[in-house]
């Protein structure tokens, strides 16, 4: 399938739900309109303050200035737009690339079949027709504002070496209940029961950091058997293992993040503790069983036959124990009791967005063309750019100093960012601009968007001119490291090609703590690129003997680790997305980081967590 008839196919799946949700009325804009010059004002550092923030943005997006869409057209028209045009002489760079994006798009394709399918056909009726119980989707469906649900991870789980765990047997993403972003974390439990793997822990510890991180509250749709018994050692013991949920839902309240869980299921051990830490819970009567041993654990240590819905069902938790808080006679009622407990939040509701925005001026399916199959692929990051932001229109900072790192500011659906985009290795001059732009946005209060496309590995120095110029260069890195580590505004990583190495440090890779990262499926991820292995080490044995035998093996392994759906599976990411969503996606993350202001109460020195009493 040749990649335009793909991306038809593909055609930004979110879009369709997420655009009418976001498109906003001009008039009610220009109500609040403020002038030019109040607006540069805002933008300027004085009317910052001197206060580190971890909000995004709000100096420029509140709710009283957020609205003029005049004037702040007038002031993004100005900013010089980028030349598009793809160069007719690489013509063979787009053909490779497309290429390769078709081959990791059927794959991500394949991957997404299997996880809709989640547990298969057998667990399906099993949980439909003998349990009586919604399925994991259709639950959402019932308790979200809208159809829009933005999936977290969805590979999670697929060809691990204990086998595929669709999904991590656990849904994870964003929507809205009554307008507010929540992080939903929801056990599928036609996945061997909704238990938990190692996999499924590390899901739901990131859903649950996502939470922290932006201030967002967290709703648990429990499911679960408890821990998944033959992985029991990589599950119990260690800090960030099962209990660390447990240990964050308390944390996350302490920080005044609400937590509101529905027992849907049956919920054993470690799953009753879920819905029993949570502030506010509610049961389905007949559905939802809570209890730390089941039935056929009573029978093996008392010989008592005891019932389900007697050990632990919504009656006796309701009435008798007092672990959840809510009786609901099925699965809908709960999910209305969960709508009414979310209006008890004290949330300022945010206004419906009224920003206005240009689309880019070139067409985001050519991106599949420009996404790197390799390091030597790569094109002018500008061309990407260009297809990502609004109006093609780039504010672009030391054009012409260190021109391997690209900085600059843009709007992404109304929202402005500022962009710190690999266009070559990050020299010592490149590093030394990223650090003063991402020191700009930070004193602005500005997310950023980091574009991550690292080389593949350094050039081994040749004489001692260039190993003295490798010094400076990793000094000038470790500089942008310690930057990105302290900028306290919110950052977003989107890997386009390779993630190797140092760079990525420097980069906002994963450990540096992102808000959000996501992959494109092209990406590769890995310490280095085995493709640029020595072709001509004495290691190599045409005969396959001995040290060249293993040198093979270790470069297939270092090939089949570096792919974007082997870290996608182990959740060392939050997606792979498709190139032609991205801006959408980068502008849903902004808008979503943006709610803590919405949060009326303020967070208290020594905050204590809502305690079940
Ligand atoms: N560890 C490993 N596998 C488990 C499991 C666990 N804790 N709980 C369930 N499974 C497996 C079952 O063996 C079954 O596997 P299969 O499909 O390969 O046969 C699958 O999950 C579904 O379980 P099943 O009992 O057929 O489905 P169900 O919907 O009727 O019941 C549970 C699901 C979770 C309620 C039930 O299996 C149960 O009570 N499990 C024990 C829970 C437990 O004791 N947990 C303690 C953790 S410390």
């Amino acid at each position: 399938m040749r990649f335009t008839q793909l991306s038809r196919y593909l055609s930004c799946p979110l879009s369709a739900s997420c655009s009418p949700f976001f498109l906003t009325s001009k008039s009610k804009c220009q109500q609040n309109g403020l002038g030019t010059k109040e607006i540069l004002r805002l933008l300027s550092y004085q009317d910052v303050g001197n206060s580190v923030s971890t909000v995004p943005h709000d100096m420029i997006h509140n709710s009283s200035m957020s609205c003029n869409i005049k004037n702040r057209h007038q002031y993004i028209k100005s900013f010089p737009v980028l030349d598009g045009n793809i160069p007719s002489l690489y013509r063979h760079v787009l053909d490779g690339n497309t290429s390769n994006s078709e081959i990791c798009i059927q794959r991500y394709l394949e991957l997404l079949e299997k996880v809709n399918k989640g547990g298969g056909e057998n667990a399906i009726c099993r949980h439909t027709q003998r349990n009586k119980k919604l399925l994991v989707r259709e639950r959402l469906r019932m308790l979200l504002d809208d159809e829009f649900f933005f999936e977290l991870s969805p590979f999670a789980g697929l060809n691990m070496p204990y086998g595929d765990v669709p999904a991590a047997g656990c849904l994870t993403g964003l929507g809205r209940i009554c307008g507010i972003w929540c992080v939903f974390i929801a056990n599928d439990a036609t996945v061997k029961g909704g238990t938990i793997y190692p996999v499924s822990v590390k899901k739901q510890l990131r859903a649950q950091e996502i939470a922290m991180q932006n201030r967002l509250p967290s709703v648990y749709l429990v499911d679960s058997g408890g821990a998944f018994l033959p992985l029991q050692s990589e599950l119990f013991p260690d800090q960030f293992h099962g209990g660390r949920l447990f240990y964050n839902e308390a944390v996350m309240s302490a920080m005044r993040i609400p937590q509101v869980a529905v027992v849907c299921g049956s919920c054993t051990a470690g799953g009753a503790y879920v819905p029993t830490m949570a502030e506010e819970t509610a049961i389905v009567d007949k559905i939802g069983t809570m209890f730390l041993a089941g039935p056929p654990l009573v029978k093996a240590a008392t010989g008592e036959d005891i019932l389900p819905e007697e050990l632990g069902g919504a009656s006796l938790h309701s009435k008798v124990s007092g672990c959840v808080d809510h009786f609901a006679s099925s699965e809908k009622e709960a999910y209305e009791c969960v709508r009414n407990i979310f209006a008890t939040l004290n949330f300022e509701i945010p206004a419906e967005d009224t920003l206005e925005y240009d689309s880019p001026l070139y067409c985001a399916d050519e991106l599949l063309g420009l996404a790197p199959k390799d390091y030597s692929y790569t094109l002018d990051i500008k061309l990407i750019l260009s297809r990502m932001i609004d109006g093609s229109r780039f504010q672009e900072f030391k054009a012409n100093y260190g021109t391997t790192l690209v900085n600059g500011f843009a709007y992404i659906e109304g929202q402005l960012v500022g962009i710190v985009a690999n266009n070559g290795e990050l020299t010592h001059d490149a590093s030394l601009k990223g650090c003063h732009f991402i020191q700009l946005c930070n004193q602005r209060n500005i997310p950023i968007l980091f574009i991550l496309n690292t080389a593949p590995q350094a050039a081994e120095p040749s004489s001692f001119a260039q190993a003295l110029d490798h010094t400076n260069r990793l000094k000038a890195q470790a500089s942008m490291m310690a930057t990105v580590a302290c900028a306290a505004v919110p950052k977003i990583t989107l890997v386009i090609g390779g993630c190797y190495g140092n760079e990525s440090y420097a980069m906002c890779g994963r450990s540096f703590d992102p808000n959000f990262l996501f992959l494109w499926p092209n990406a590769r991820i890995a310490l280095v690129d085995s493709r640029h292995f020595p072709k001509h080490s004495m290691i190599w044995d045409d005969n396959c003997t001995g040290a060249g035998t293993e040198f093979k093996h270790l470069k297939k392994k270092l090939e089949e680790e570096s792919s974007a759906f082997y870290s996608s599976a182990r959740v060392w990411d939050d997606g792979v997305i498709l190139p032609q969503n991205s801006r959408k996606i980068i502008a849903q993350c902004l808008r979503v980081m943006k709610q803590k202001k919405y949060q009326i109460l303020s967070l208290q020195q020594y905050p204590l967590p809502v305690i079940r009493m």
